[in-house]
């Protein structure tokens, strides 16, 4: 797989990542053999970058992402994980030392490892970019040896433009794609000028962007298809990008005749992403070692032409951006 260099770290990350959230099975049931499966189908793919949270599963994806690796052995990927939404009540104020360090220990035991690699802040209240005490918090850890490197995962542009400031921050983690397409304007340029990593997640707008889904599909209780469809559980941008869903099927439409023939429909939106050279992983979610193979065989499809990425634009400005550009 092509690889992508991140000025601020010296990583050389494989363009496409993994989304572990599933792996929690908070997205419906997910067995422990087809965790371990989806996640070694992903890594023989060549993805080098796996992405966890402490609370996807409450703990369950951790654990299974450090199972997997262990019984795998050979070089290990970069995995990041997140904290702060432990936190009951979500408050900003809450984002100290002695939480977060709690966090930080619980991911150590989870993950089964002396020192994380990246732990991002979990799309934090927007007061938390405006403490820097909680980011002289995260400096402690790392001169502490518990965590390597930090980021933060923003829900708004406007967040992830503010994080830069921080000299030591590692990366931006953001939503993305054929359907969000606010941060190519200003942030993706500052991003890249700081040589911050940039992580791209919901790509494929939570599953909308595979083309598979209708009017008639259902999702298990669990599924935040169906419990956040509304921004109920957190923020709507979350689910579907925050695009109604009728309002996705309908442009779906008018992107399936643009899937060039030898990709799927989720290839195309992954390939469209790694048309913004300021990208530097992207974490698609999967359940299945099928879904995994075809995520990761995305970057090996050629440059989109002018002409398509033009077709795309329009189909965004007429019937996707009054719906979230100037909602993130
Ligand atoms: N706040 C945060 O920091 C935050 C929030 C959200 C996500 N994330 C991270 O970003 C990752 C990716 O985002 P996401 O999982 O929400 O959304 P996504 O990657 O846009 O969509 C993932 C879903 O699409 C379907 N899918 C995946 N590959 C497919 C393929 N090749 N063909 C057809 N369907 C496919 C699967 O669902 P079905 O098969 O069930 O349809 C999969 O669970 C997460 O796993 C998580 O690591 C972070």
């Amino acid at each position: 797989m092509r690889t992508r260099h991140v000025g601020r770290t010296g990583w050389d990350l494989g363009e496409i990542g993994f989304g572990g959230w599933a792996l929690g099975a908070d997205w419906g049931p997910v067995s422990d053999k087809d965790a371990a499966d989806t996640l070694n189908a992903a890594l023989d793919s060549g993805v080098n970058f796996i992405d966890t949270a402490d609370v996807y599963g409450d703990g369950r994806s951790e654990q299974r992402i450090a199972r997997t690796l262990k019984a795998r052995g050979g070089d290990k990927p970069i995995v990041a994980t997140k904290a702060g939404r432990r936190l009951n009540p979500h408050n900003a104020a809450d984002y100290t030392k002695a939480n977060l360090t709690a966090f930080v220990e619980r991911s150590l035991r989870n993950l089964e490892t002396d020192a994380l690699d990246l732990v991002q802040l979990h799309c934090p209240p927007t007061q938390v970019y405006y403490q820097p005490e909680t980011f002289e918090v995260l400096d402690g850890l790392v001169i502490a040896g518990k965590i390597k490197r930090y980021g933060v995962s923003v829900e708004k542009v406007e967040e992830g433009i503010k994080a830069l400031e921080y000299p030591a921050l590692a990366s931006v983690q953001i939503i993305f794609n054929i359907f969000r397409q606010r941060p190519a304007d200003l942030f993706f340029r500052l991003a890249k000028e700081r040589g911050v990593a940039v992580i791209v997640r919901v790509p494929l707008s939570s599953g909308m962007l595979s083309g598979k889904l209708t009017r008639e599909s259902q999702f298990e209780p669990s599924d935040h298809r169906n419990y956040n469809r509304h921004g109920e559980a957190f923020d709507v941008g979350e689910t579907f990008s925050g695009v109604p869903y009728e309002t996705g099927l309908a442009a779906v439409e008018k992107l399936r005749p643009l899937v060039p023939a030898s990709a799927s429909m989720a290839q195309l939106a992954l390939r469209w992403i790694l048309m913004h050279d300021a990208v530097s992983v992207i974490i698609p979610g999967g359940k299945s070692v099928a879904q995994a193979r075809d995520n990761a065989a995305a970057a090996g499809l050629p440059p989109l032409s002018a002409e398509l990425m033009a077709r795309v634009q329009a189909i965004y400005e007429s019937r996707i951006k009054p719906y979230v550009h100037q909602r993130w």
